[in-house]
């Protein structure tokens, strides 16, 4: 089944060809340039710019496949969660193209997306533990099946590379900030300044990063000389440690062998590092779908939509767009240790 995915749940517009013989195709056209300006994205521009986008993406995947839409077999587009907004440009398109040429179509959460996205160069066994890491996401699920996923915490508040991108910008550097930090910290001192490591007092696998935020504004407004690389590898271990220690805690309660981080901040070369030390020291298996598939993409849709097509799953065209779309069901650490 040659499946056209379509992803515009944020501030990327991606296309993708997905079949049996893997990834056709898969375009991405970054808004950095648009949102760059704003310090973060602006939900509006990021509509208006999938509007513009969307056809010649979807029109570069197909010729990029060299296939036209002729040769499109069904379609998915992820309906959420995301930018309402710039989900349902993509949403649209999608439907249209399912009814203007009589395909079979699937609405795909954004986030099964992200966890199954290794599935595109390899297989791995279930369950697996899923560290999800990305400008809008920090959630860590299990992944028992196709379909099945089991939420175990998500932050409290701000996304780990929101965080990244928040405190690059109170120390003057561009936006998104997360690349920029992970490249000043591999030249700073991670011991020059202590960042708060946040424990819940319910205990659980929630994550919090606005303490480590709050920290970093105090430190640069109480006015101490601290070289820039420094400050960016400090607040760069508060986060990495607090997600590598949440992970194999939860690897260890529920006894997974298997961690799959994705998400841009995935990206982050500390994280890679500590996560793989982590998982060599607990025998654990830690692996990283390639960076084209961590970010935003539309393969990774392609992949879970193509999966549930197969197994004969469709959505009709009433299907909407959903902000705040949830995936797996949240449980308490309480509830953990005997489910292992
Ligand atoms: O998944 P993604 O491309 O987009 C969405 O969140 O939708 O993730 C982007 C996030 C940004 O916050 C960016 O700063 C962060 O990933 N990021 C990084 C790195 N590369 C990208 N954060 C830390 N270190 C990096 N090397
Ligand atoms: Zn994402």
């Amino acid at each position: 089944m040659r499946v056209l995915a379509i992803e515009t749940s944020c501030d990327d517009t991606a296309a993708a060809v997905i079949d049996a013989t893997g990834v056709r195709s898969s375009i991405v056209a970054s808004q950095d340039l648009v949102h760059g300006p704003y310090g973060g994205v602006v939900p509006e521009l990021a509509s208006r710019q999938h509007v513009l986008a969307i056809l010649p993406v979807i029109e570069r995947a197909l010729a990029t496949a060299a296939i036209t839409l002729a040769d499109v077999e069904a379609v998915a587009a992820t309906h959420g969660p995301g930018l309402v907004g710039s989900l349902l440009v993509g949403l649209q398109v999608a439907k249209g193209i399912a009814l203007e040429r009589g395909l079979p179509f699937i609405g795909i959460n954004h986030l099964e997306g992200h966890l199954l996205a290794i599935f595109l160069e390899r297989e791995i066994e279930f369950p697996y533990l899923g560290l999800l890491v990305s400008g809008g996401h920090t959630s860590l699920y299990v992944v028992e099946a196709l379909g099945r996923y089991r939420l175990l915490g998500r932050t409290r508040d701000d996304a780990a590379g929101e965080a990244f991108d928040k405190g690059a910008k109170m120390l003057g550097l561009g936006y998104p900030g997360g690349r920029e930090i992970d490249r000043r910290a591999s030249a700073g001192d991670r011991a020059a300044v202590h960042f708060p490591r946040a424990t819940l007092k319910s205990g659980g696998y929630d994550f919090s990063f606005s303490g480590v935020k709050t920290a970093l504004r105090q430190v640069l407004l109480a006015g101490r000389e601290i070289p820039l690389d420094d400050l960016c590898a400090s607040f760069q271990e508060a986060i990495v440690d607090m997600l590598v220690t949440r992970t194999m805690t939860a690897a260890r309660t529920l006894a997974i062998q298997t961690i799959v981080v994705s998400g841009g901040v995935s990206a982050n070369s500390r994280l890679r590092t500590r996560m793989a030390g982590a998982g060599a020291a607990d025998r654990r298996a830690v692996a990283f779908p390639r960076l084209a598939y961590c970010t935003d993409n539309a393969a990774m849709i392609g992949y879970a939509g193509r999966a549930r097509l197969l197994r004969g799953e469709r959505h009709d065209l009433t299907l909407n767009a959903e902000a705040t779309l949830p995936l797996g069901l949240v449980e308490r650490a309480a509830a953990l240790p005997g489910r292992s």
